[in-house]
Formats: structure tokens, C-alpha cells, sequence
């Protein structure tokens, strides 16, 4: 038999007003001068203002400091140049604060900090991470729970696709879920940041990997999202429906330690190759990633369904399989995502590229049935 190993792992603090704790969070992580890092997108917000104010806007440059420069899906600049204003400003400290993309930049500055000019893609060649400068991560987006996760995903100069650096010492110390930084996130990025929340939670279900822990909250996820999903988008000043969006994505990232699956593995080269947003590339390919594993294993959504709130315990497998698939069909499209990939610009000359990358993406490798690259191009097609 072979052996598994678990962990629970970061310190949360959940809750409207929770941000107010984080000078008090700060001292006891004995953080004296802490870099911001965030995109230039946030700056304009009400998130970010708040931070701004919890922080002292009047010391900005003197005890705190300041990168914006990440761009939406990450590339490895970002990381260098954060970690070199976190030398310039002798920070002690990150504050990853916004989306999945600043999250993974703070995370992954901190390795830079520690050996200035390293190459990320020697990531894998195991040098001692331990004792990076202490994180704190704040998400504004509800989606990819990179603030509870071990990995940064961060797309590398010498590749040109999106590496996944994994490692538990990217941990964050302190994690705050504070559901006010949420509330003016527009409806388009609440639905697909919400997307990628529930991709997580369904593939790192149905992955073979054993974790039942996992499994049981992958399914809880699941179903905190059905509910609070569409009430976020109608009303993003619904602060109960921001708050479990917040919980469920970060109970995603803790399921996906058992890993993701084919549609992960669609979605990546969609973003690197035609700069989609991840959790709207998920969003378009889930429904077709989900019927090609049902066919080949049928039954595997019937736990899924439950969790949507279906009545599919004494259904086959086949029938529960199709009652959840038509169910989480009208669930996006209930979110406005319901389009085609060409609807975003992907053009069928981008399938060669596309289905190349797809193929060398991890992700699929761990699905729960095999994938050959025949069927990611199909399923490519299928939602072009
Ligand atoms: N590390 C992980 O475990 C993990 C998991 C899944 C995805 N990812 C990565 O995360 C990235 C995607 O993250 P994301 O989906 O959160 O998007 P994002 O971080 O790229 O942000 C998308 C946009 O939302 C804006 N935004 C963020 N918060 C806002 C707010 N409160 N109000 C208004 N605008 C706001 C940002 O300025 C940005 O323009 C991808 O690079 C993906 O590969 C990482
Ligand atoms: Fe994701």
C-alpha cells in the first residue's frame, strides 16, 4: 500500500472589517517594513484604499513600501522586480494583496530576496527555500486561493508557459479574508474568478489522488459556490455571499493539493497563448472537460450533483452524470458564461500551440481518466 501525507496549514482571519487587523498581525510576524505587492488595477479601487488607510497612507515609502507593476497572468519580470524593491526598500515583509496575480508574485519574490538572480525555471533544482522573509496574503478576488496555496504560478522567460513553483516554505505566516475588499470587484471578474473556484473544487474531487479530507471539502466548496455565486454577481454588495465565495475559494486551493485535472490543462496555454483570463478559460472548458470524463467513467459527478443540491442518490450513474452537467451548464451560463473561445479571440490557427501546450501541462496527468492529445484537441474544437 502505498502512503499519503496531509496538512492543514495556514493561520486565516475571516470577516467584514478583518483588514483592520493586519498592523497588529504585522508586529506579531515582526514585520517593520513590509512591500506591498499588488497590479496597477488594484490601485484605483476601494480595496485598495482601505489598505492604503489600515496601513497610514503618510508613511507610504517611509514604513511601508510599494510594487505594482504584476501583470494578469504573471510573467517573471514581475517577480524579479518586486524582489529587487524588496531589497531597495529593506523590506522585512510581504503584503501579496489583490488576485491570483499579485498573490503568486509576493509569494514568489520572496525566493528572489533570498538568492538574487536566481533563474525560476532552475526552480526544481532544490535549493534550501527555508527562512524567506514572512508573507501575508490578502485576496481581492474570490477564485484562486493562491493565499492558502503552496504554489505560484508564474509564466517563465525561457518557456513562455506557465510554470507552477511549488514548495511549502511559499506559504503564506497570515492570511486575511476580509469580504469589504471584495465587494467592488465588477461581475464579470466575480464570475470568473468564482469559476476558477469551482474547477478547483470539481476537479480536485473527482482527481484519483487519495485525500478524503480534501474530497470532503472540494464537495463542501462546491456547495457554499452554487449559492453564493449568483448572489455575488447579481449584488456584489452582498457581503454574506462575498464572504463564502472567499471561504470556498481558499477551500479549492487546499482541495486541489491533490491536483486538477484536463480542463486546468485546456486553460493554462489559453491564457499564455491568447491571454485569457484563467478563471474564464476554466469557465469555458469545464462543461466539455466534464462530459469527457463522464463517458469514460461514469458516475464520477454523482456526489457533485449532491453538492449542487440535486436529487440524484438513486439515479445511474449515467443519469446523475447528466442531471450535474446540465446543471452546471445553467449555472454559468447564468453568469454570462456561456460564449466560445473564438467569442475571445482564439483563432483555430492557435490550436497547434494550444494543443501542445495542453499536452505538457501537468494538470492532465493526474485527471481522473487519461487523456491522449487526440482528445485535447478535440475538446479544444468542442468549445472553439
Ligand atoms: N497559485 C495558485 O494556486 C493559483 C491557482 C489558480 C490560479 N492562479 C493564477 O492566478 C492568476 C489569476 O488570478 P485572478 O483570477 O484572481 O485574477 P488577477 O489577479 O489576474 O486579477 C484580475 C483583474 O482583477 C482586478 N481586481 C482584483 N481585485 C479587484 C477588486 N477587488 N476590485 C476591482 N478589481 C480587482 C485586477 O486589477 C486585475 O485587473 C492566474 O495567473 C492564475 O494562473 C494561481
Ligand atoms: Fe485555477
Amino acid at each position: 500500500m502505498s502512503l499519503s501525507s496531509f496538512s492543514f496549514p495556514t493561520s486565516t482571519l475571516f470577516g467584514p472589517g478583518a483588514l483592520a487587523e493586519l498592523p497588529a498581525r504585522l508586529v506579531r510576524l515582526g514585520i517593520e517594513r513590509p512591500l506591498v505587492v499588488t497590479d496597477a488595477g488594484l490601485l484605483g479601487t476601494s480595496a485598495f484604499r482601505q489598505l492604503e488607510t489600515t496601513l497610514g497612507g503618510a508613511e507610504k515609502g517611509s514604513r511601508w513600501f510599494l510594487y505594482s507593476g504584476v501583470h494578469p497572468n504573471p510573467i517573471e519580470r514581475d517577480v524579479i522586480e518586486a524582489a529587487q524593491a524588496c531589497q531597495t526598500s529593506k523590506c522585512d515583509g510581504v503584503i501579496a494583496f489583490g488576485g491570483g496575480s499579485p498573490l503568486d508574485v509576493g509569494k514568489a519574490a520572496r525566493l528572489l530576496v533570498k538568492r538574487p538572480g536566481f533563474k525560476l525555471a532552475d526552480f526544481y533544482s532544490e535549493p534550501d527555500w527555508s527562512a524567506l522573509v514572512p508573507l501575508v496574503a490578502i485576496p481581492t478576488t474570490a477564485g484562486t486561493g493562491s493565499e492558502v496555496g503552496r504554489s505560484s504560478v508564474i509564466t517563465l522567460a525561457t518557456t513562455g508557459r506557465k510554470a507552477v513553483l511549488f514548495h511549502p516554505e511559499l506559504l503564506a505566516k497570515q492570511v486575511i479574508l476580509d469580504p469589504v475588499l471584495t465587494r467592488d470587484l465588477p461581475p464579470k471578474l466575480t464570475a470568473a474568478t468564482g469559476a476558477d473556484a469551482l474547477t478547483h473544487c470539481i476537479e480536485s474531487y473527482t482527481c484519483p489522488m487519495f485525500h478524503p479530507m480534501c474530497d470532503g471539502i472540494a464537495l463542501e466548496g462546491v456547495h457554499l459556490i452554487v449559492d453564493a455565486l449568483p448572489r455575488a454577481f447579481r449584488n456584489g454588495g452582498d457581503l454574506d455571499a462575498r464572504g463564502k465565495m472567499l471561504v470556498a475559494a481558499a477551500m479549492g486551493a487546499v482541495a486541489f493539493q491533490k491536483d486538477l485535472g484536463i480542463v486546468h490543462s485546456l486553460a493554462h496555454p489559453l491564457s499564455t497563448i491568447c491571454g485569457l483570463h484563467h478563471g474564464l478559460a476554466n469557465a469555458l472548458c469545464l462543461v466539455a472537460g466534464m462530459k469527457f470524463c463522464a463517458e469514460r467513467k461514469p458516475g464520477i459527478y454523482r456526489r457533485v450533483g449532491s453538492a449542487c443540491g440535486l436529487d440524484v442518490v438513486k439515479s445511474t450513474d449515467e443519469e446523475a452524470d447528466h442531471a450535474t452537467i446540465e446543471f452546471i451548464t445553467r449555472f454559468l451560463a447564468g453568469l454570462g458564461l456561456n460564449t466560445r473561445l473564438r467569442e475571445h479571440g482564439v483563432r483555430e490557427d492557435n490550436l497547434d500551440a494550444l494543443a501542445a501546450q495542453a499536452w505538457d501541462d501537468p494538470c492532465h496527468k493526474k485527471n481522473v481518466v487519461p487523456v491522449t492529445t487526440a482528445d485535447i484537441r478535440k475538446l479544444y474544437l468542442e468549445v472553439m
